[in-house]
């Protein structure tokens, strides 16, 4: 049986975009959204080996700390032709100062390396994993992806992270070229483009009540 969210949920991230971002998404529902940062929790190692794995990670040190429910999420670029990498590894590519023209330079070089030169041999998707854990153990899980393909030399700069070099099928602009609510395609205006609307939309869907 799932689990509706009511009242307060503590977001797992200490990342005041993902924050502002979640605020926004969960405003409709009537939840108040806490931060993990303001309530001082300490950030959890992200062991797992999956984005579902770390999701729950995080979601769950959170529930334990507060006693409250808790909403964390995982995220990252997944390369067919690289065997899936960074994958998990997407933020770690970028290293401490978070250079993510280096990590797409880096995927580049690799790309070039195995010949992927037309669009078919540079497949690649993102994938965004939501975990909402209580307390008692309970856990939601939702995960969703968009498909699409690594453009040379990237494109725009709207967005983070690998946003430039990511053309979502159907589309002739990169994520770096689309405003953010293009980028997420939210309803009333679309069901949902990028990975994580997607899977904020399953989630809405099982977890959340409209006002
Ligand atoms: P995490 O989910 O915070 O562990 O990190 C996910 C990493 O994947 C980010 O630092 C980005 O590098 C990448 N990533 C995840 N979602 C997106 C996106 O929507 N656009 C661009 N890069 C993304």
């Amino acid at each position: 049986m799932h689990r509706r969210i009511t009242g307060k949920l503590v977001i797992a991230t200490h990342n005041p975009g993902k924050l502002d971002e979640m605020r926004e998404l969960l405003a409709p529902y009537g939840i108040e959204a806490i931060s993990a940062g303001v309530l001082g929790l300490a950030e959890p190692e992200e062991t797992g080996d999956s984005f579902r794995a770390n999701a729950s990670i995080k979601a769950v040190a959170a529930a334990q700390a507060a006693k409250l429910p808790a909403f964390a999420d995982d995220s990252g670029l997944v390369v067919d032709a690289l065997d899936g990498a960074p994958g998990i590894y997407s933020a770690r590519w970028a290293g401490e100062t978070k250079d993510f023209s280096a990590a797409m330079a880096r995927i580049e070089r690799l790309l070039q390396e195995r010949g992927a030169t037309n669009p078919e041999a540079r497949k690649a998707h993102f994938v965004s994993a939501l975990c909402v854990a209580w307390p008692d153990d309970h856990l939601e899980e939702v995960e969703a992806r968009v498909d699409g393909t690594l453009v040379w030399p990237p494109r725009g700069t709207a967005g983070f992270g690998y946003d430039p070099a990511f053309l979502p099928d159907d589309h002739t602009r990169t994520f770096g070229e689309m405003t953010s609510i293009e980028k997420h395609g939210l309803p009333p205006l679309g069901l949902g483009l990028s990975h994580r609307a997607r899977a904020f939309v399953k989630l809405a869907e099982i977890c959340l009540d409209q006002r």
